[in-house]
């Protein structure tokens, strides 16, 4: 599957709204972690780099940020910015986060225990590994 924004379902509600997922529906895959990033100060990047076998949905719980996706070919911008929106990014597709707004947190659901050794931190070493390309 393809890098793509996925909808979460929303229940609207007067007394404010409510999202929710579950595992095996929506996604292309089972959660085993999930994280969040938060208190970014203004102009800090985070992420810049790939996974070998992780694939991931990243969320914009609350405020804002650019998700960068790129790869040996081309470059995407996806600006997150709803807390019922979902990026998939797939496995081998380098990505960083950036432009954060105040107060913004990341969510993160991963297909994956962390694991170090599925980073790949290294852009050359990526820009070796990855043959295929994604279609952003
Ligand atoms: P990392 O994924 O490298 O964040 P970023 O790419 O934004 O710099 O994670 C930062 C640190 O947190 C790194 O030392 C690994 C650790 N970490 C865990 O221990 N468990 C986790 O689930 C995650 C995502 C990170």
């Amino acid at each position: 599957m393809r890098v793509s924004i996925i909808d979460i379902p929303k229940i609207l509600d007067e007394r404010g709204n409510l999202s929710f997922i579950e595992n095996g529906k929506y996604l292309p895959f089972i959660i085993k972690r999930t994280y969040w990033i938060y208190d970014v100060p203004g102009g800090e990047i985070r992420g810049g780099h790939a996974f070998k076998t992780q694939e991931e949905i990243i969320i914009a719980l609350s405020g804002s940020f650019d998700v960068v996706v790129n790869d040996r070919f081309n470059e995407a911008k996806f600006s997150l910015n709803r807390s019922y929106k979902g990026l998939y990014i797939p496995r081998m597709c380098w990505r960083r986060m950036e432009n954060f707004s105040t107060n913004a947190v990341c969510l993160v659901l991963a297909s994956t225990l962390f694991q170090e050794s599925d980073y790949i931190r290294d852009l050359d070493e990526y820009l070796k590994l990855s043959e295929k390309r994604h279609d952003f």
